[in-house]
């Protein structure tokens, strides 16, 4: 019988331990009572687009931080962020002409698996950094200790990000009037410079053609959806949160639209799995090249047993020289398996590397890269790449190298502010949509 907690009766990987479990307890009864930050309309619209990507007729951006800061609920940082899905979602219109589903990895995207429990430097062991929902990032013995308060300041972060991007939205930030706000100063460093102005000529000459495929009047910004989604890791976290809403069958995680399972955590038996088979939000699940099918068909029949369209997204992530491998054997076992999944490339979490001097960053050619052979693996297999998943931030940082004005590796000093993983930065996320989106429309022109 699945219930909220019945994945306590499974293994959890990745959950913290707090050193005093009756506060721990305390704080989850607290968060129990407290309203939702999204809800189940929304979920359910969501779900309702996504079984339309399923099928091809939609694409997904889902993008933002590796891990969001506290520090950085801010409204410039959240101004920004809005800003560059906003515009890359925009790109992507035109290239894909399908309308585009923006899903933030926001609002709530504060807490990391981590591959070692210990982090030792200059011979002191603390346990890792785990996201600013469970302890703090500074090398003391105090900030890395788990603190269960900080699931209660990620849940008003979570709700103040929230409210001011409903608020931009709704109040005409998102207007689609205004390309020459984008900052295209990069482009004049690419080859591929008089395109990407063309195409920014395109969006304002076909703005008709956007509003009808978006179904946004002029002026009517009401529809620009922004959906939230991150990694369901905690699930004391998650569950606190999930409950019946009157008048819809079923269970709902009201945190976030689209919760996903990461690499670490996806073990089709263990507690996480468990937790997400009973809610009704659509689920993400990453998968990366170890992958079997026995566990893709477990995965499809414990979290979609009656193949439905829109409930499964299966976010791959494998690698620029490992996709052409990997991902056609998953697609084959997915369709034998009936599986009616969409399909997301998240091209940043297996091209991940580290400098010599030990920083880690990731090279935007093989960022994109992996984008390109998805689309021509997925196309070749006869159906559509039905999205990507973009680590990237608004901000100028320094954290990817590559791009056509991307930092080198003696740069990444300059601007690095991940405490997890690097981020493509404003430049280097525009420069990634104009180069998808123009895949995608020279991909269809190939294909008639
Ligand atoms: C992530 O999305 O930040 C992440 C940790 O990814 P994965 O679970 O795919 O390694
Ligand atoms: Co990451």
């Amino acid at each position: 019988m699945w219930s909220p907690d019945s994945w306590r009766d499974r293994p959890a990987q990745q959950q913290p331990e707090y050193p005093d479990s009756a506060e721990a307890a305390k704080v989850l009864d607290e968060l129990r009572v407290l309203p939702p930050l999204v809800t189940s309309w929304e979920i359910v619209r969501l779900r309702e687009l996504l079984a339309e990507a399923a099928e091809g007729r939609q694409f997904v951006l889902q993008g933002g931080d590796c891990a969001e800061r506290f520090v950085d609920c801010t409204p410039a940082r959240i101004t920004n962020t809005v800003k560059v899905l906003l515009q890359m979602s925009l790109v992507l219109v035109i290239g894909a002409r399908r309308p585009v589903i923006r899903i933030g990895r926001f609002a709530g995207q504060y807490a990391k698996p981590r591959s070692a429990n210990l982090e030792t430097r200059n011979g002191e062991s603390l346990p890792s950094y785990r996201g600013d929902n469970i302890n703090r990032a500074e090398f003391t013995p105090a900030a890395r200790r788990p603190d269960p308060q900080l699931l209660l300041r990620g849940y008003e972060r979570a709700a103040m990000m929230l409210n001011f991007v409903r608020a931009l939205v709704k109040g005409g930030f998102a207007d689609l009037h205004h390309p020459e706000y984008f900052d295209l100063d990069w482009a004049r460093h690419s080859p591929l410079s008089d395109e990407y102005h063309r195409m920014v000529q395109t969006i304002k000459d076909s703005l008709q053609f956007v509003e009808n495929v978006l179904g946004v009047r002029a002026g009517d910004t009401d529809k620009i959806d922004f959906f939230t989604a991150h990694e369901a890791l905690h699930l004391g976290y998650e569950s606190a949160q999930t409950r019946r809403v009157p008048r819809r069958p079923g269970y709902f995680n009201l945190l976030t639209h689209f919760p996903w399972v990461g690499l670490r955590t996806n073990d089709p038996a263990g507690a996480h799995v468990e937790y997400m088979r009973g809610i009704e939000n659509p689920i993400g699940i990453k998968i990366g090249q170890t992958a079997t099918r026995d566990q893709i068909a477990r995965w499809l029949d414990v979290l979609d047993p009656q193949r439905q369209p829109g409930r499964l997204t299966f976010i791959h992530r494998f690698g620029v020289g490992r996709i052409a491998d990997a991902l056609p054997h998953i697609i084959d076992a997915v369709r034998a398996e009936g599986g009616r999944v969409v399909w997301i490339c998240d091209p940043m979490h297996g091209n991940t590397q580290t400098t010599a001097s030990g920083i880690k960053t990731r090279n935007f050619e093989d960022v994109y890269g992996e984008v390109e052979q998805a689309f021509d693996i997925h196309a070749a297999m006869g159906h559509k790449l039905g999205g990507v998943h973009i680590e990237l931030t608004g901000e100028n940082v320094t954290e990817c190298v590559g791009g056509a004005r991307g930092p080198s590796e003696q740069d990444l000093a300059r601007a690095y502010e991940s405490e997890v993983d690097p981020r493509l930065n404003y430049e280097q996320s525009m420069e990634l949509a104009f180069l998808i989106a123009r895949k995608m429309t020279n991909g269809s022109a190939q294909n008639g």
